[in-house]
């Protein structure tokens, strides 16, 4: 009775929360993480959205404590006590683990290394007990619930944490997130684009339409627009874009939109060498973007008279990014430097 009581709670919680239930693949977090090695020396991690046994953050870490120079490792629970299972959010309570390296010295990460510490909480990554691990540490690195992905990034401003962490694509557009990427407070990683997430059984059962494979007792799901976001810097974003760029400028290939004074450019690869005005580039652009090359504009300071609305994200975006009055996708409005 009681069982079945916690397995519906469960499937009500999976299906409302379904697309916070995806866990990252080992092989992205390696594929991403060797681009920013040298900001990790010496520095304490806290993966705060992390069932430690199921969370391969807190495996990655661990396991390259020592090759990254790593202080010290904590990864927090979200409203489950018991480290080997995914979160169902059926406890009350969390808790969270401390790794401070391979103390006995057999290059093995062993169960006694790893210190298992009770909350009083739920392990909500904005609960005091949290906040106050976050405070001690240097670096968040974790992929966060999407659907709280806004409250999640201002969270990490509000206290000035360095971060690298992985949202999806749409969050470009969130008007509390594009300011950010407009001043250059947060850019995208390396790896953006599909990957695949392991799912938890509960979550397949329910949902088999996600199921994308299932390997070695394992399921996955497959996701095609998720993006790394950090403030670490990275080689890529000094990458020279403008070295790729073939195309030169003309009325027919670049018309202007009805509403803002930009030239509106379908792919990044096409932008116009020859250009020096605001044009209007896919979200995508900025998987190649080197602020020393181009700055972002916010579109509301390009309308063409006052009555085009001014927009809290700042996008050229809904029906007043039109073209002859036909509609075009979202667009960023860059300019060369
Ligand atoms: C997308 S999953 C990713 C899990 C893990 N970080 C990974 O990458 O494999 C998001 C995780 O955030 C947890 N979560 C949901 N709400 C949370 C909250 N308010 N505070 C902390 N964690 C939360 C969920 O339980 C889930 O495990």
């Amino acid at each position: 009775m009681n069982s079945d009581r916690n397995k519906n709670r469960t499937l009500t919680s999976a299906r409302k929360n379904k697309n916070d239930e995806f866990y990252t693949c080992l092989r992205d977090i390696e594929n991403e993480l060797k681009h920013y090695k040298p900001h990790f020396k010496g520095k304490v991690v806290y993966c705060n959205c992390d069932d430690p046994r199921v969370s391969n953050f807190f495996e990655y870490f661990a396991e390259n404590f020592e090759v990254l120079g790593l202080k010290k490792l904590i990864a927090s629970c979200y409203k489950n006590d018991d480290i080997d299972l995914f979160s169902n959010h059926d406890k009350e309570k969390a808790v969270y683990l401390v790794y401070e390296g391979d103390k006995n010295k057999n290059k093995i990460v062993d169960d006694e290394e790893i210190e298992v510490l009770p909350m009083k909480g739920d392990g909500d990554f904005r609960s005091d007990e949290c906040i106050a691990i976050l405070k001690e540490a240097d670096i968040i690195c974790t992929n966060p619930p999407f659907s709280l992905f806004r409250e999640y990034v201002t969270h990490l401003m509000k206290y000035k944490k360095d971060f690298l962490i992985i949202g999806n694509q749409n969050a470009i557009t969130y008007k509390d997130i594009f300011p950010l990427i407009q001043g250059n407070k947060l850019w995208l990683g390396v790896n953006n684009g599909a990957k695949e997430y392991v799912i938890s059984e509960e979550f397949a059962k329910e949902f088999p339409n996600k199921v994308h494979r299932t390997d070695d007792g394992k399921s996955y799901t497959k996701m095609g627009n998720t993006c790394w976001f950090t403030n670490l810097d990275i080689k890529k974003r000094h990458e020279k874009l403008e070295s790729y760029l073939y195309k030169e400028y003309n009325d027919a290939d670049y018309p202007k939109y009805d509403n803002y004074d930009a030239i509106n450019v379908n792919k990044t690869k096409e932008i116009p060498v020859n250009y020096g005005g605001a044009m209007g580039v896919p979200i995508s652009f900025l998987d190649k973007y080197n602020p020393d090359e181009f700055e972002i504009v916010n579109a509301n300071d390009i309308r063409v008279n006052d009555r085009v609305p001014q927009k809290p994200h700042g996008l050229i975006k809904d029906t007043d990014g039109t073209i002859n009055g036909k509609p075009t996708y979202v667009r960023i409005v860059i300019k060369r430097r």
